[in-house]
């Protein structure tokens, strides 16, 4: 069973593929978060994995996101669309606001980021995620705004009023808890990856109020679900061709001191 492009389901996105078969995969990184399903969307062969398990099983910094990303790609997926749930850190953004962000700030600390275990390999990182991927999402819905600096935490918990403050006064604008690593690996594995932030809430940032809370988090997934899901299909349906990419090309010459499946 073969699929070119993924999505990895995020916070109350369990599923989104009908008449999907689910494939058990193993990998030199154990297994990934659950059964990988795989049917049709917009005429490509799309496969689906749930970030944190089809049960939610897994917090953030818990993810297997080596063997996700490694799975995905066994499959020959070359394409990966990520939605996931941040929180706004400034006033350009509300709950319920769909955004592509442009960069990426990985404030995560105690998570296996990278296949490269010995040798010389520096990926190129400057702009990590894929143009193509990053438009055909934008191109998806007027609803969907693009650019932006998301700042990933290690988590599980939410951030201090502090923290929040000191991350908005960097100029940074989302806050999420599963960005990093799944951008690095998934550029690693020569993956085109871009994710789809859907705005949950505004942090600890505003000075009134409890902070955020998991519950509020989940109403608004839940909520924006059936939107979310129409316009990743929308999305798929306008992807460009991954050939050429420079998210594949960037190892070409380098010899890659771990396995890519299928390179
Ligand atoms: N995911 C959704 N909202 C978040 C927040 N405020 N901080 C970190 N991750 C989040």
């Amino acid at each position: 069973m073969r699929a070119d492009v993924a999505v990895i389901g995020g916070t109350g996105f369990y599923s989104f593929l009908t008449d999907a078969t689910d494939h058990v995969v193993e990998t030199p990184y154990g297994a990934p978060s659950g059964p990988i399903s795989i049917g049709e969307v917009g005429g490509r062969k799309v496969a689906f994995v749930p970030r944190h398990g089809p049960h939610h099983d897994f917090p953030p910094h818990g993810i297997p996101y080596r063997a996700n990303a490694w799975a995905l790609r066994s499959l020959g997926v070359r394409q990966v669309l990520a939605p996931c749930a941040v929180g706004g850190l400034r006033e350009t953004v509300a709950p319920g606001d769909l955004v592509v962000p442009d960069q990426l700030v990985d404030r995560t600390h105690r998570r296996i980021g990278s296949y490269v275990e010995s040798g010389a390999v520096h990926l190129p990182f400057a702009d990590p995620y894929c143009p193509g991927v990053s438009r055909a999402l934008a191109g998806a819905s007027e609803d969907v705004s693009v650019g932006g600096t998301m700042v990933v935490i290690e988590g599980p918990r939410f951030s201090t009023r502090a923290e929040s403050r000191h991350y908005a006064e960097q100029g940074w604008d989302l806050i999420n808890m599963t960005g990093a690593p799944e951008a690095q690996l998934a550029r690693e594995m020569g993956q085109c990856y871009a994710p789809l932030a859907l705005v949950t809430d505004m942090d600890a940032g505003a000075e009134s109020g409890d902070g955020v809370g998991q519950d509020e988090v989940f109403a608004l997934f839940k909520q924006n679900l059936d939107r979310l899901t129409g316009l990743l299909a929308a999305a798929i349906a306008a992807l460009p061709d991954p050939d050429g990419c420079t998210c594949a090309t960037w190892s070409d010459g380098i010899d890659l001191t771990y396995e890519v499946p299928g390179r």
